[in-house]
């Protein structure tokens, strides 16, 4: 187990104390319009096993469930439990697990799919969450890092908020190397000013 930095606990305390109004602040129906048009382009098929990393409040958990149907197994993880708190009035039969991207408590090859919504930049060690996606992956899956922003608007807005200067997303290379590194087979990025999809495909068995 990792020994969090300071900024891991500053980072911490400001989702924990953002998480009650954390919907009403950040998903206006627009936004929330968008970040539904972002899911169903994924391909997500009913009875899927789809892992949520750093799922928040668990905005993402309905648009999986209309996706996934009632037979789809959703598991909904984050290291703020009052984030995650909001999982369960989302979706009684949705997992929620409090943990790190970085150490993933399943065993290897577990969900078909992982959808990783405005989270990614902060996990303090990204090499480490994309090799823990590649490992709790099945053959052919795939991990999903998604935006409703460029990069460049994601790193400067986070710029604007203390707790989270600096919680970057990697450049285009930078994020290939990492995924290639981690046993991605291949990756794929669409961005544009509305949105950052990054996708990595582990090899199919
Ligand atoms: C900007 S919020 C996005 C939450 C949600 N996906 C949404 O769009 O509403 C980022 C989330 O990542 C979580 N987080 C930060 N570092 C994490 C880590 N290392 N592992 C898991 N979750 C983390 C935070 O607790 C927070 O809930």
């Amino acid at each position: 187990m990792n020994t969090a930095t300071e900024k891991d606990i500053l980072r911490r305390q400001f989702f924990n104390e953002a998480a009650e109004e954390w919907e009403v602040r950040n998903y206006p129906p627009e936004t929330a319009a968008k970040t539904e048009s972002l899911i169903a382009e994924l391909e997500i098929a009913s009875g899927m096993t789809i892992l949520d990393v750093g799922c928040g409040r668990g905005i993402l958990i309905p648009m999986l469930r209309g996706r996934a149907g009632q037979r789809g197994r959703l598991v909904a993880l984050d290291a703020s439990a009052p984030m995650l708190a909001g999982v369960a009035d989302k979706d009684d039969g949705a997992f929620a697990l409090h943990a790190r991207a970085e150490s993933i408590p399943l065993l290897d090859e577990y969900v078909d799919m992982i959808v990783c919504f405005s989270a990614f930049p902060h996990f303090s060690d990204h090499p480490a969450a994309a090799r823990e996606f590649h490992r709790v992956l099945k053959p052919g899956g795939t991990a999903h890092v998604l935006h409703l922003a460029s990069r460049e608007m994601i790193n400067r807005h986070h710029d604007r908020h203390h707790a989270v200067a600096g919680d970057h997303m990697p450049d285009e290379k930078a994020m290939r190397a990492m995924f290639l590194a981690a046993g991605f087979a291949s990756v794929n990025l669409r961005e544009h000013a509305g949105e950052y999809r990054f996708s990595a495909r582990k090899k199919e068995a």
